[in-house]
């Protein structure tokens, strides 16, 4: 693909050669996020971050990510500080939108909204989640920290085994993921869900299409024993009609550290696109597990942030020129004393 200008709305968009390209970008970017540099390159552009629906990660890391290549950021939080709520139509605030900006992310609770709001735009949108559809950018970061991760370990994305786990139905990031995963060869899946979560057949049949061994099952701890990966998942109960329903899910597949120690490998990596639901009907991934360095929760989050460099470097063809305006940082840097 030609990330030059591009709306990145799917998954579907991506060739593999175009993750490689993304991944190498976003090393490049590295030193910028954690602030040994700074650069100036996309000094006085503009992004429009709309999110229409509840986000910390995804909205900040992208204001963020376009801070640290020197652009100023504009948000509108929330439909309802929106004139959504007056009646405009989602191409008529696109139309708008587009011409105080450079691009544009947004998040919105219907599928298929932000591809709408991208066809009135005249500049390019950055799906930041449309309902249970798509979360392209999280399904990158996740692609990303997992290459990263089991580099360390001395493997390769291909012959990953990884478990998604928890509301897969409605989950958007595993949607991504697994349409990400279809790029690469010889993948293990486990799909742990209720049954009534279970992923949508379209993404077990795509991955079945990749060659991929897809095992769909609703026991965690029996399926969690041979895989490298286990990609927990919040239950999604914004989604539900009925938010009550969402309760008889919930707390279904716990992860601790016993549980952990008891099934899974050594060295396995935990993932989740996060926020993990940390109430006690829930727990999803329990707190003990937080000194298990094999937790890659919070290195995954701020892989976030220069997967999110890279995407707008390149999309403003500016990829090539980030070095050429950097800048020394005067101010004390915390990390470097980490
Ligand atoms: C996810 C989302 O919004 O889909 N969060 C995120 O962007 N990191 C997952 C979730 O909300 O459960």
């Amino acid at each position: 693909m030609d990330f030059t200008g591009a709306h990145i709305l799917s998954i579907e968009q991506f060739q593999r050669q175009d993750i490689e390209t993304l991944f190498r970008t976003a090393d490049a970017m590295e030193p910028y996020a954690q602030r040994k540099k700074m650069t100036r390159v996309l000094e006085g552009a503009i992004l429009g971050n709309m999110f229409f629906e509840a986000s910390t990660r995804t909205r900040i890391s992208f204001g963020s990510a376009f801070n640290l290549l020197g652009g100023e950021v504009r948000e509108s939080v929330g439909a309802e500080s929106s004139s959504l709520v007056k009646g405009e139509s989602l191409r008529d605030t696109a139309r708008v939108l587009s011409g105080y900006s450079d691009i544009i992310c947004m998040r919105h609770p219907q599928a298929g909204s932000v591809a709408e709001f991208a066809s009135a735009s005249r500049v390019p949108v950055i799906n930041g989640g449309d309902g249970s559809n798509e979360h392209p950018s999280q399904a990158l970061l996740d692609l990303y920290t997992i290459q990263r991760e089991l580099m360390t370990r001395g493997r390769s994305i291909d012959g990953v085994r990884i478990a998604m786990i928890g509301d897969l139905k409605y989950g958007r990031t595993v949607h991504s993921l697994s349409k990400l995963l279809c790029l690469f060869r010889n993948v293990k899946v486990v799909l742990v869900s209720p049954s009534e979560l279970a992923m949508p057949e379209t993404y077990v049949a795509s991955l079945r299409d990749a060659g991929h061994q897809v095992v769909v099952t609703d026991q965690l701890e029996a399926n969690i024993s041979s895989v490298d990966i286990v990609y927990s998942t919040r239950i999604q109960e914004e989604r539900f009609q009925d938010r009550q329903q969402a309760d008889l899910y919930r707390g279904r597949f716990r992860l601790n550290q016993a549980i952990y120690t008891r099934h899974c490998e050594p060295n396995t990596v935990i993932m989740h696109p996060l926020p993990r639901d940390s109430r006690a009907e829930a727990n999803e991934l329990d707190a003990d597990l937080d000194s298990n360095p094999n937790l890659a929760i919070f290195r995954q989050a701020d892989n976030g942030l220069i997967v999110r460099m890279a995407l707008f470097a390149l999309i403003l063809d500016v990829a090539h020129l980030v070095d050429k305006y950097a800048q020394d940082v005067r101010w004390f840097n915390h990390r470097s004393r980490s």
